[in-house]
């Protein structure tokens, strides 16, 4: 037996979830987008089950609906918000989020305006380099409080003497030095207050283990990661010591969905981020360790029948982010047994759906989609309609739907 199907039985198989779907909205006309509740529950205690009780801060950017990023936080295992822009942070904190570090360097000069004019106990921002720290003490001079400011380090893996590198293209900080001194040009500073340090380790995080239909690849991607993960251990440790001889941090933030056992396993790591773990994107059903169920989806309506085994639906042209390859197209879901086209993809008024099942499908029928990302489906639909069992029992607005487009 597998260790996935060990650590997860299960759960109701698709053609039952299709009529459970279909009963639910039968009344919605589509294009729509869903999220399953049950299943969303699922993967969120499996989520903090996985981070073996370290909290975990939710990454805003997977979820782009406040209303489930509140019921989400309302719960236990859960802390503060990794946000990923200021603007989108400014909105939380004025709509009671508190505890929102965000993610990625910002050179918004309204935003950090903003942040140093209200009193910005709740909102932390992300540097890694003196020219950040310029940048900013141009923008918004003398303040009363300080910012409080988070190291972002770079937890990539070098390797062949520093010629490879492995990760993400992110922060210029990777060694011990680099860390400790940029630490000390923060606290030398006035109008800053150093309290957070994070080492997002994307390689390991984002990068599922077991692409189906690759062995060999996988082999190789789970060796590169467990290197990787013992390396970076080792390395952030000691630079959390240094940098905690320079500050006394409040938070040390690390991994996500994708590494959660390992990120939590480390010491020197005080809390986890997750969010995509939540929807259950294409993106995360190539990991041995764990499986998110698929709780968040789009309706497309069968609009035409072109001939035998197709069926088009309107739209759907949906696609995630990152290198433009068919890993981030979305995915018909159900009813099983449908593909894309090669050749079409998933387009921009119309996407062709092949195989037998295409030949049940009648114009007026639907097609459940999954996106290959988590909240970048949110920037399509203005709702989400929440179902438990069979019933729609809420619609709640994403951030589109609040008239919020922060990236
Ligand atoms: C800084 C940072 N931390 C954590 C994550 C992990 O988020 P998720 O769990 O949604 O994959 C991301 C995702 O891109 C990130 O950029």
């Amino acid at each position: 037996m597998s260790r996935l199907s060990e650590a997860h039985p299960v759960p109701e198989s698709n053609p039952e979830t299709y009529e459970r779907l279909e009963r639910a909205t039968h009344e919605l006309d589509p294009p729509f987008a869903l999220v399953d509740l049950e299943a969303f529950r699922s993967n969120e205690k499996d989520l903090v089950r996985r981070a073996a009780g370290k909290p975990i801060r939710l990454a805003s950017k997977s979820v782009r609906c406040r209303a489930l990023q509140q019921r989400v936080l309302g719960g236990d295992g859960w802390r503060g918000t990794l946000s990923f822009t200021l603007p989108e942070a400014l909105w939380l904190a004025t709509a009671g989020f508190d505890d929102l570090v965000v993610a990625y360097p910002t050179a918004d000069r309204g935003g950090l305006r903003e942040l140093a004019r209200r009193d910005a106990g709740a909102i932390t921002i992300m540097v890694d380099s003196v020219e950040q720290l310029d940048f900013i003490d141009a923008v918004v001079g003398r303040r009363g409080t300080p910012l409080r400011v988070c190291l972002d380090v770079d937890a990539g893996w070098w390797t062949l003497g520093d010629r490879v590198r492995i990760g993400a293209k992110r922060s210029p900080v990777h060694s011990k030095s680099q860390a400790a001194s940029l630490a000390t040009e923060v606290v030398g500073r006035a109008g800053w207050e150093l309290v957070g340090l994070m080492a997002y380790e994307s390689q390991i995080a984002g990068v599922g283990d077991a692409p189906p239909g690759h062995p060999v690849r996988s082999l190789a991607l789970r060796a590169v990661q467990n290197l990787s993960a013992s390396e970076l251990s080792e390395r952030r440790a000691d630079i959390v010591e240094a940098v905690r001889a320079v500050a006394p941090l409040e938070f040390v933030n690390g991994g996500g969905t994708g590494s959660i056992e390992s990120t939590t396993a480390e010491a020197s790591v005080t809390e986890v981020t997750a969010g995509s773990g939540l929807y259950g994107p294409t993106l995360f059903d190539a990991y041995r360790g764990f499986r998110p169920r698929p709780a968040a989806m789009f309706a497309l309506p069968v609009v035409r029948r072109p001939r035998d085994g197709v069926a088009t639906v309107l739209g759907g042209g949906y696609l995630a982010s990152g290198p433009g390859d068919r890993s981030r197209l979305p995915a018909p879901h159900l009813p099983e047994g449908l593909r894309l086209d090669r050749q079409e993809g998933a387009g921009e008024v119309q996407t062709p759906v092949l195989g037998r099942a295409a030949d049940d499908l009648r114009v007026g029928d639907r097609v459940y989609f999954r996106h290959a990302k988590a909240g970048e489906m949110c920037e399509r639909f203005d709702r989400l309609h929440l179902i438990d069992g069979d019933r729609v029992v809420d619609e709640v607005p994403t951030y589109r739907g609040e008239g919020r487009c922060f990236l």
